[in-house]
């Protein structure tokens, strides 16, 4: 027998105000430095002549900046406001809480100034020196600690699916993180990996693409299973399928790492691990985007009037396409024509710009109004607008990236009768430019309608006061 109470909760919403408003605002940080080096690879004078405008240190910044600042501040805000609400409990300890947003903001600022002056341990997505490294873990420990003790002291005996990704994205991180970043200091931001040759490979790649599974999916995937029946106001789709979801996805995704390393020293069996792992990830992911989608059962007409819906679903399409996109590439005779081309680079920001970036906004509009005491965003039609610019950005951007990455592929294996080369390396570059300037104009668009959102947040923000709602909570004791 269940005894049920009724009892209103104060949430502890502050820190996910700032965590979604700073999303925002790195949001524009990010896609700005993303549009200058777009524009440097067609008109290279812009790198001015200084090392720390040059592309090769802008690059690891925008890439930093989408990924941890962008992405990290959206998947603190929209942890801490699921986890509340699913829980019907407040954060555990609220001061720590906020403890990680200025850790993590300290991060952010600490990589916006260590990148440019040229500090790197050259790996990709984790170029930070062994000082940020330490605070990075010290900060997501924290993160650890609020995120399973306010699951720990939920009032509700269950703990809904969104939970689930959650905690496995901080878990994995969390290794991830620490594993990777074992290295020998050397000085003041300067260090040695504590791996040597392909070992070193091997487990680099172990955490991109699991940063790509944990950090790019599993958390924006528990963003999904909550705005999405939110706001088409209609149950999950499957519950089963959620769970066989969320368990295939996860053991899947550990082993597909060799997939970033065909061809090279890895020995061959693992290599072809990788391959088959990846191809069997289709599968689970698959099973998650129609998960969501088939959510809208019953409420698709919302799609023609709310736009905040249309940012969700149409993320998801572009979740199926660029996890149909991967499996196929991590076939190692597809991967011989698409690596090193624009091809990775159009596949990445599908993943990008039409997954997590539109995700993302769908969610930050959702929250936003209402943790700033608001019934609705400031303006609906700025939304519409972004939703346009965004989505037609992306198309820009993916479809001429394809184009040139195929293009530059097949330049690159043409061979005369006599066994020659047909093309020489630098026309392949030059054959690209044309599709620089669409991918530049592309990411232009992206960014206006990022640059929108941010006006309509602060309209939204400071157009009323900010309330903490309190909302009617049913407890359940045994
Ligand atoms: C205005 C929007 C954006 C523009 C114009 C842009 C542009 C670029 C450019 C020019 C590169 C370098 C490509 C190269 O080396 O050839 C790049 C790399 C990258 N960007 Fe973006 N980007 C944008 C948004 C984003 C977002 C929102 C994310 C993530 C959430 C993202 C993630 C990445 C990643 C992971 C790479 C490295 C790709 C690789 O190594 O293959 N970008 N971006
Ligand atoms: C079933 C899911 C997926 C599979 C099997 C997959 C597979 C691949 C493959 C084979 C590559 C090219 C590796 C190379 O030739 O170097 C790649 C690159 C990449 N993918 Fe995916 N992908 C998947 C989904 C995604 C999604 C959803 C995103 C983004 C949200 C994403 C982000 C990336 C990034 C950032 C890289 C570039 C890594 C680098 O070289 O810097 N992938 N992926």
């Amino acid at each position: 027998m269940q005894d049920l109470k009724t009892q209103a909760i104060t949430y502890e919403d502050g820190v996910i105000r700032q965590f979604s408003i700073m999303a925002v605002v790195w949001g524009v940080v990010g896609m700005l430095v993303g549009v200058i080096i777009a524009s440097q690879l067609v008109w290279p004078e812009l790198n001015l002549g200084l090392p720390w405008t040059s592309f090769g240190r802008l690059r690891p910044l925008h890439t930093n900046a989408v990924i941890f600042a962008f992405g990290g501040c959206t998947l603190f805000a929209t942890s801490y406001y699921v986890v509340q609400r699913t829980c019907q409990t407040k954060l555990f300890m609220p001061k720590l809480a906020s403890f990680t947003f200025w850790g993590w903001q300290l991060v952010i600022v600490a990589a916006a100034i260590s990148l440019p002056l040229g500090y790197t341990q050259g790996k990709e997505y984790a170029e930070l020196e062994w000082p940020i490294d330490i605070l990075i873990a010290i900060v997501w420990v924290s993160y650890a600690i609020v995120f399973f003790g306010t699951i720990g002291t939920r009032k509700v005996k269950h703990i809904y699916v969104a939970n689930w990704f959650f905690g496995a994205f901080i878990l994995t991180v969390a290794l991830l993180h620490i594993v990777n970043s074992a290295a020998i200091p050397a000085g003041f931001m300067k260090s040695y990996s504590a791996y040597a040759g392909v070992q070193d490979a091997m487990v680099q790649w172990w955490y991109g693409h699991n940063a790509v599974g944990f950090f790019l999916t599993a958390g924006f995937l528990g963003i999904m299973y909550y705005f999405v029946p939110k706001q088409a106001e209609r149950p999950v789709y499957s519950y089963s399928l959620s769970i066989v979801h969320f368990w295939a996805l996860i053991f899947t995704y550990m082993w597909a790492g060799p997939h970033h390393l065909h061809y090279t020293a890895l020995p061959d069996w693992t290599q072809s691990l990788g391959m088959a792992f990846s191809l069997i990830l289709l599968a689970p992911s698959w099973g998650g985007m129609i998960n969501g989608m088939m959510t809208m059962s019953g409420a698709w007409h919302k799609l023609r009037t709310d736009p905040i819906l249309r940012f969700l679903i149409v993320s998801l399409s572009f979740y199926g396409m660029s996890t149909f996109e991967g499996p196929m590439m991590a076939i190692k005779t597809v991967n011989s024509l698409s690596h090193y081309t624009d091809w990775t680079v159009g596949h990445v920001h599908s993943g990008a710009l039409g997954w997590v970036g539109l995700v993302s906004m769908g969610a930050l509009y959702y929250m936003v109004p209402r943790l700033f005491g608001q019934k609705q965003m400031y303006s609906i039609k700025a939304i519409e607008l972004h939703f346009w610019l965004a989505t037609i950005g992306i198309v820009l951007y993916i479809s001429s990236l394809w184009i040139s990455g195929v293009m530059e592929g097949l330049m690159w294996r043409a061979i005369n009768t006599d066994g020659t080369l047909t093309y020489t390396f630098v026309e392949s570059v030059k054959a690209k430019h044309p599709y620089y300037m669409i991918r530049a104009l592309g990411g232009l668009l992206y960014l206006s309608g990022m640059t929108i959102m941010l006006w309509n947040v602060i309209k939204t923000a400071t157009s009323g006061k900010a309330a903490v709602v309190n909302i009617p909570a049913v407890t359940a004791h045994a």
